[in-house]
């Protein structure tokens, strides 16, 4: 899709064709299965100060945690036993945990189960990754949040664009299935950023693309911006399945905390993945980047139970499978690493 014509889609009201051919490319491209992936907020330190995010450094009514190492290890075990052939190991930037003490749980998951492995923990130098992907990690998730440089610096005031795309390069040719990101409706973004944002994600051909609605956090200084909506964010993900066409692309958090039905909406105009908590129930009121946040109460079991229910309402199945990419395999055929 042409630029001109993605801004045009962003910009109209009647979303009731977008939403049927994204959901016809969806079918065509990745079929019914959903993909579960068990998401573990190991700790909520973060080095950074982002406007809008509930975790920065600045924001003093936080009560900071860390997993232990065994923790996260006897969480990991816990989904496993669920059911999921996936985790997500997600953590504010930069927290505390020494590469090695990393390295040796990442190799100490992958010898005792078949799981794929995702980090999400931000940005590090390309040693570490490096390190984390020989020690097993197979996934690597780090949002570029918003294409547009100028917004970019605003809201991350202590991050680099450059960086953050040299990060997301590293992971690439270190051979990372690589994920990333924006949020929608943030203050100052307009449609035709968005588009920017969606030619961007084809460009870096992204394994996988996780997207939300911007939620103004009354503990930042973005407390009175208006939040993005989930009709734009719905949009926007309709539209990055028909561009990207077999990326795994999530019905996530933010969406659902939106709007009750928000990841069944999702699921149907694109999505073919879901990020069920697996936190301990203990930690996941700490981990709020934005208010009311779903499933705080809940524990990792409930939240399997919530979510594979939904998939069978919607006529979906739960994937058997790990979920790997569908774009890896023809890139390391194309030899392009
Ligand atoms: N609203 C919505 N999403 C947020 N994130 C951080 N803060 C917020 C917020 N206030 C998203 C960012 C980050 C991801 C883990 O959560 O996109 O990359
Ligand atoms: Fe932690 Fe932005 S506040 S990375």
């Amino acid at each position: 899709m042409r630029r001109d014509e993605i801004i045009k889609q962003l910009k109209n009201p009647d979303t009731s064709e977008l939403f049927r051919e994204a959901d016809r490319v969806r079918k065509e491209q990745v079929g019914d299965g959903v993909h579960l992936r068990g998401l573990i907020e190991f700790s909520n330190a973060c080095v950074r100060d982002c406007l809008y995010c509930g975790l920065r450094r600045s924001n003093r009514d936080v009560k900071r945690y860390q997993m232990s190492i065994d923790e996260i290890f006897e969480t990991v075990q816990t989904a496993q036993k669920l059911g999921y052939r996936s985790v997500v190991l997600q953590s504010g930037e930069n927290c505390q945990y020494p590469t090695d003490a990393m390295c040796g749980l990442l190799s100490k998951i992958k010898k005792e189960f078949n799981l794929a492995v995702t980090l999400s923990i931000g940005e590090k130098t390309r040693e570490e990754y490096a390190a984390f992907k020989a020690a097993g990690a197979d996934r690597y998730l780090l949002r570029f949040e918003t294409s547009a440089e100028k917004l970019f610096s605003k809201l991350k005031p202590d991050s680099s664009y450059g960086q953050r795309m040299l990060c997301l390069q590293w992971l690439r040719e270190l051979g990372f299935q690589v994920g990333s990101g924006i949020m929608v409706g943030l203050p100052g973004q307009a449609e035709e950023m968005i588009a920017d944002d969606i030619l961007l994600m084809e460009k870096l051909d992204l394994d996988m693309i996780g997207i939300g609605p911007f939620i103004a956090n009354p503990q930042t200084p973005l407390n009175d911006a208006p939040s993005g909506t989930l009709d734009l964010t719905l949009k926007t993900l309709a539209l990055i399945r028909i561009v990207t066409k077999n990326t795994h692309l999530p019905a996530t958090t933010a969406m659902g905390s939106m709007d009750p039905q928000g990841r069944e909406k999702a699921l149907q105009c694109g999505a073919n993945v879901l990020m069920p908590n697996v936190t301990p129930t203990m930690y996941r009121e700490h981990y709020q980047l934005y208010p009311n946040k779903i499933c705080i109460k809940d524990k990792p079991g409930d939240c399997w139970m919530c979510i594979s229910g939904m998939v069978r309402m919607l006529g979906r199945v739960v994937a058997e499978d790990p979920g790997h990419s569908l774009k890896f395999s023809s890139r390391l055929f194309r030899g392009s690493y």
